[in-house]
């Protein structure tokens, strides 16, 4: 228990230092922000890209694996609404690369680094709204949940990986090609190590640091959150109903939401009825007791 703290405690630590890095190399070596076309405008790209896909986005995924005593509900919320700023924050970081290369007759996605950006931005976004039609919304039927939450779980540790990846690469892309020496810049070269080289390099290794931790925690299986074990209760049981809209219960057999029918009923009586067809339709659907 005190080294998932620790481990989580680090990433937290972690996190604003990578936000306030890439806000002092964007806004004190880069020259500030705007939003005209400028090369001002290009410095929002990498802090919206870092904030939300590294910072935003491993934080969104190590939040089932954090020891905190929130309803599964609670989890969920807080991982969809993470995730949720990420997306908007990561399209905004996308439209300052374009617009600013559209402003300046720079040609869109030749580099490596663009390639891996655009791909991890949109492998993210349909990430993010597969998991919130089948994740949140309550009249998703339960097996398709099963069905789809290994895949999901795969998918967003590949897309965080991607993130770094591309991250990393915009880093070095960016200090290859405003610290050329050339054009009269009055900066000295990259080859030199001039301070904001040194500054965003380590930048680059904060993002490392930082993305190993978040990885070290989603890889030790025995801190996942034994609340969220249910999870794989129900894989194991497809007959138990996982009640996902009353906040105040977690896991409900059928038998406990016909219990707590009133209280259901009272919220919501056609979804009520709605789980019932589902779970009727689940016990004769053909991958739940695989799964
Ligand atoms: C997850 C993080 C990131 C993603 C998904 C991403 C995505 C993108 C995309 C899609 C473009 C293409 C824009 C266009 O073609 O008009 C781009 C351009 C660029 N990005 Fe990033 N970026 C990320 C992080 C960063 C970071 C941290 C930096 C550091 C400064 C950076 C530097 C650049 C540079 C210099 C360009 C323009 C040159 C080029 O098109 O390669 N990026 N990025």
């Amino acid at each position: 228990m005190r080294s998932i703290v620790s481990f989580y405690l680090l990433s937290v630590w972690l996190s604003f230092l990578c936000v306030i890095f890439v806000w002092l190399w964007s806004g004190t070596w880069r020259g500030g922000f705007a939003w005209d076309g400028s090369f001002l405008q290009f410095n929002w790209h990498p802090v919206l890209m870092v904030t939300s896909l590294v910072v935003l986005y491993g934080n969104a995924i190590v939040l089932y694996r954090v020891p905190l005593t929130w309803s599964r509900w609670r989890c969920k919320l807080s991982h969809a609404g993470l995730l949720s700023v990420a997306v908007v924050l990561s399209v905004l970081g996308v439209c300052a690369a374009f617009d600013f290369h559209r402003g300046n007759n720079i040609p869109h996605l030749y580099s490596l680094h663009s390639w891996i950006g655009i791909s991890t931005v949109v492998l993210f976004t349909l990430q993010w709204f597969g998991g919130l039609c089948a994740f949140l919304l309550p009249w998703t039927p339960l097996a398709f949940r099963v069905f789809l939450k290994p895949l999901h779980v795969w998918m967003g540790t590949a897309i965080f990986i991607l993130s770094l990846i591309a991250s990393l690469s915009g880093i070095s892309e960016k200090l290859l090609l405003t610290l050329n020496g050339r054009n009269g810049s009055n900066t000295e070269p990259y080859t030199a190590l001039p301070a904001e080289a040194l500054f965003a390099n380590s930048l680059g290794i904060l993002v490392v640091i930082f993305g190993l931790v978040v990885l070290r925690i989603l890889s030790n299986h025995k801190w996942k959150n034994p609340q969220f074990e249910n999870e794989s209760d129900r894989e194991r049981h497809p007959g138990v109903v996982f009640c996902c809209c009353c906040p105040s219960a977690s896991r409900l057999d059928l038998l406990c939401l016909q219990g707590c029918s009133s209280a259901y009923l009272g919220c919501n009586e056609w979804l009520f009825e709605l789980l019932l067809t589902f779970y009727q339709l689940e016990s004769v659907w053909p991958f739940s007791s695989d799964l």
